[in-house]
This record gives C-alpha cells, structure tokens and sequence, in this order.
C-alpha cells in the first residue's frame, strides 16, 4: 500500500503577500477591542518619549489604522508586504506615505527614522534577527523602537480558530527571547503586557468567569485587568527599545 503523500505547505514571499492581502481584506472596518488597545498602549508610549515632531516608520502597518493615527506626532511611512491593503491605506490616507514590499529587501532610507513602530509583525518574520537589524539601520543613532508582539505563554494555553496552515511564519515569543533578541542593537527601556487572555492550563483558572466575579465584588474590572497586565499576563508584548549609538 501507498504511503499517503502530503505536500509541503509552499512559504515562499509570494504566498504570503496573498495571505496577508486576504487577511486584511477580511479585517473589519470597525478596530476591534485588541487593535484599540494596541493603539491606545502606542500612541501613550509614544507620547512619552516626548520626541519633537519624529520622522516615524511603521511596519507591517497594514491598511494604516494606526500610521493615520500616529500622524498626529510627525510625518509617517507605513510599510507592508500587503499591496492590496497598502493601496487601500493610500486611497484612505493620501497625506501618508505608504510603501508596498517585504520589509527585510524595501528601499528605505538608512538611519533616517526617529521612531519605528511595529505591531504583531516580528512573529510572522521567519529571520526575527534580521527584521530587528533591518529596523535597527533604518533607525537614526539613539532611535527609538515601539514593537508587539504575540506572547507566547498566552497564545499557547489560548483557543483560537487558525487561519494560517503553515503559509506564513508563526513564531511567537516571550519577553525573555525578545529580549535575547533586542540586546544586540537595542537598550531595552520599558516593557509590558497587554489583554489578559487565555483559557488553558493555569490559564483557565485565572481567566474564569466564576473566579473574576467573585474578585470583582472586591475590585472593580478594570483594576484586575491591570493587574493581570502587570503580572505578564497580558496576551501581547509590548518594548520600548532604543538604538545603541
Ligand atoms: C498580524 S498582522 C498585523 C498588522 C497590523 N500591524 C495590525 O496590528 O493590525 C502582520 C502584518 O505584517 C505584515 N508582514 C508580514 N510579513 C511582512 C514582510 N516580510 N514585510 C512587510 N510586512 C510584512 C503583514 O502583511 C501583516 O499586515
């Protein structure tokens, strides 16, 4: 008898600019309660650094939800392997400069940009090293980095319908590898979770419906969300990184 054959998942850059163009044409207009909080824990961050009118790059932005609101700080170009949601975020927000390609190959201008900004990319990036290093040459000296990502110990004790079959890369981290991973260019100066979630293992505990609600007849919800956050519980990473000089 025959062996059944399988064929290997293609992972090539072409596939995934198709992934990632279906991916957010399926998006919903409306910013759903992660994408707002995201936003929110950015544009805070941002504001922060306090840096006077910085040129911004965002990768992987995407159809530009973000880059349009971070153009309330300085001139933004937003980068994304998918062309289709670039073209969209072009006719959505002409003033902004939107550029289509893979991130790790796109002209850029080297060592030009105050801040890069980056969401939810860096595990869809097979070579995180590399991404970082690209960042780290488009980043001006002492340049700031804003970066999320999945974080593992969550995603993994989580529920969710997959969307990708291996097309793409999947590798998310804990704080501790992004960290690894950062320290070659970048001083780590602040780090956070955000969005408890989970519903696995510890997780399902934590996370219980029965549970929260008897804390909250003690606490109010949004102080045991916090909480949660402060404890790396949160279902995102979220590093502020500076460039070494
Ligand atoms: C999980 S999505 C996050 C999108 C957006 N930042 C957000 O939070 O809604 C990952 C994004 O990275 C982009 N991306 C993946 N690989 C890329 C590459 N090699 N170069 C540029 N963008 C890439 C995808 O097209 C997609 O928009």
């Amino acid at each position: 008898m025959s062996e059944l054959q399988v064929s290997p998942v293609v992972r090539d850059l072409e596939t995934q600019r198709l992934f990632w163009n279906e991916w957010a044409a399926d998006c919903k207009k409306d910013l759903d309660s992660t994408s707002l909080r995201h936003r929110e824990a950015v544009l805070q961050l941002l504001q922060a650094l306090n840096v006077s009118r910085p040129s911004i790059l965002e990768v992987g932005c995407a159809n530009g939800w973000l880059s349009s609101a971070l153009a309330q700080f300085g001139q933004v170009t937003g980068t994304d392997i998918a062309d289709e949601a670039i073209a969209a975020a072009k006719a959505k927000h002409p003033q902004i400069n939107f550029i289509a390609g893979d991130f790790l190959t796109l002209a850029l201008p080297v060592e030009h940009f105050d801040v890069v900004v980056s969401v939810g990319v860096i595990s869809c990036i097979e070579d995180q090293r590399r991404f970082l290093g690209r960042i780290a040459g488009l980043l001006k000296s002492r340049g700031y980095l804003i970066l999320t990502c999945p974080h593992k110990f969550i995603w993994d004790r989580t529920d969710f319908p997959r969307r990708s079959h291996g097309e793409i890369p999947l590798d998310w981290l804990n704080m501790g590898d992004l960290k690894t991973l950062l320290r070659d260019r970048f001083s780590v100066l602040h780090t956070e979770t955000v969005i408890p979630a989970g519903n696995r293992g510890i997780l399902r505990l934590i996370n219980s419906c029965r549970l929260n609600a008897l804390i909250q007849r003690a606490m109010a919800e949004h102080y045991i969300v916090r909480l949660k956050e402060q404890m790396g519980l949160g279902k995102t990473l979220v590093v502020v990184a500076r460039k070494r000089s």
